[in-house]
């Protein structure tokens, strides 16, 4: 197995094929469009890239670039602070959020390592009849309560904090362009997110020695409703095309963030659009970083098929289920107490 430890190495069928190979990606969408009267061509670009992929691209998506920029050198800082600084800022059995140096994807080990929060803070979160109140203090934020002096952890905050705010209008604007591309009203969606329980991640993938027997993160789908994903130029991120099941590159893209459907949006949609199962890859020679921006709905939300989009010839394929338990269970890695119907986790 060379310099590769056993728990990282992937069964055949779902090691990567590093060949590089020339095929259509995601689809590429000049959100600008949404400035210009024909709002109609834009909504038919979105409904069309997530019934066909889940997945997509933006560009003029309103983040601020220097911002787009600056969240990638945070991270790189983040991540570049010794192992003894990132630990104490460790995600632990009583808190969710923080530093994760050893995540699994369906029980092999995940070849980076993650920074985790909340982008509103958690002591906001309304107490909720459906959710035991010792689950929500599960989840509280690991940054430094008052800081003695400045520290890097601070300034990294800084930035995250300033680019979630900016990442969570652009989350609003794709939730109205995905209502409008189900037909029903722009904000649909809205009241789902009140309080909402969206999460900031930053991701560190190092060159791995083996790239042909690990992955970066292992193949599977996002919990929420969107994901919201800003990475460097080294690529990784592969998704699993849904004609055919050929894992396809993400390419890349100067100023772009990638967008996918979770499985919120396709229990809302019964189906109509679907969450897609994606991975990375890593390499032997570049670091790669990531930051995917999970959006969330309230944790009290009831998911379930919306009334408008059921019918009798489309009944509902999903039972209601409460979004907070849901998301609780799935980060304390007891799915199995959740039984959502026909929901992969
Ligand atoms: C993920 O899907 O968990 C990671 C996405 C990425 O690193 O590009
Ligand atoms: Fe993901």
């Amino acid at each position: 197995m060379g310099e590769v430890d056993q728990a990282f190495i992937q069964s055949i069928e779902h090691r990567a094929n590093l060949d590089t190979i020339e095929i259509e990606g995601i689809p590429l969408i000049d959100l600008s469009l949404s400035h210009t009267t024909d709002i109609n061509l834009l909504v038919s670009e979105i409904g069309n890239a997530c019934k066909n992929w889940g997945f997509f691209q933006v560009i003029n998506h309103g983040v601020p670039l220097e911002l787009l920029e600056k969240i990638k050198v945070a991270a790189k800082a983040f991540f570049d602070q010794p192992v003894e600084e990132k630990r104490k800022v460790k995600r632990d059995e009583v808190n969710a959020m923080g530093y994760h140096e050893s995540e699994h994807t369906k029980n092999v080990r995940d070849w980076k390592e993650v920074f985790d929060f909340l982008i509103k803070d958690p002591s906001f979160l309304p107490a909720s009849p459906e959710t035991e109140d010792d689950e929500i203090r599960t989840l509280s934020n690991q940054w430094p309560e008052t800081p003695p002096q400045f520290s890097l952890l601070m300034l990294v905050r800084e930035v995250c904090q300033t680019y979630a705010r900016e990442v969570e209008k652009l989350g609003y604007k794709l939730l109205e362009l995905i209502s409008l591309s189900l037909g029903l009203p722009s904000n649909r969606l809205n009241g789902y997110f009140e309080d909402h329980t969206t999460m900031m991640r930053l991701n560190h993938y190092p060159p791995c020695p083996c790239p042909e027997l690990a992955l970066g993160v292992g193949r599977h789908k996002d919990a929420g409703a969107l994901t919201i994903v800003a990475q460097d130029d080294v690529g990784g991120l592969q998704v699993r095309r849904k004609s055919d099941e050929v894992w396809v590159p993400v390419k890349p893209t100067p100023n772009a963030l990638v967008i996918n459907v979770g499985d919120t949006i396709q229990v809302w949609s019964n189906e109509g659009y679907e969450s897609v199962e994606h991975r990375v890859v890593v390499n032997s020679e570049r670091e790669r970083f990531s930051i995917p921006v999970f959006f969330f709905p309230s944790h009290y939300v009831m998911v379930k098929p919306l009334e408008e989009l059921v019918n009798e010839g489309n009944p509902p394929k999903y039972k209601p289920y409460n979004f907070g338990k849901f998301f609780v269970a799935r980060n304390r890695s007891d799915y199995k107490k959740l039984e959502v119907q026909n929901i992969q986790i």
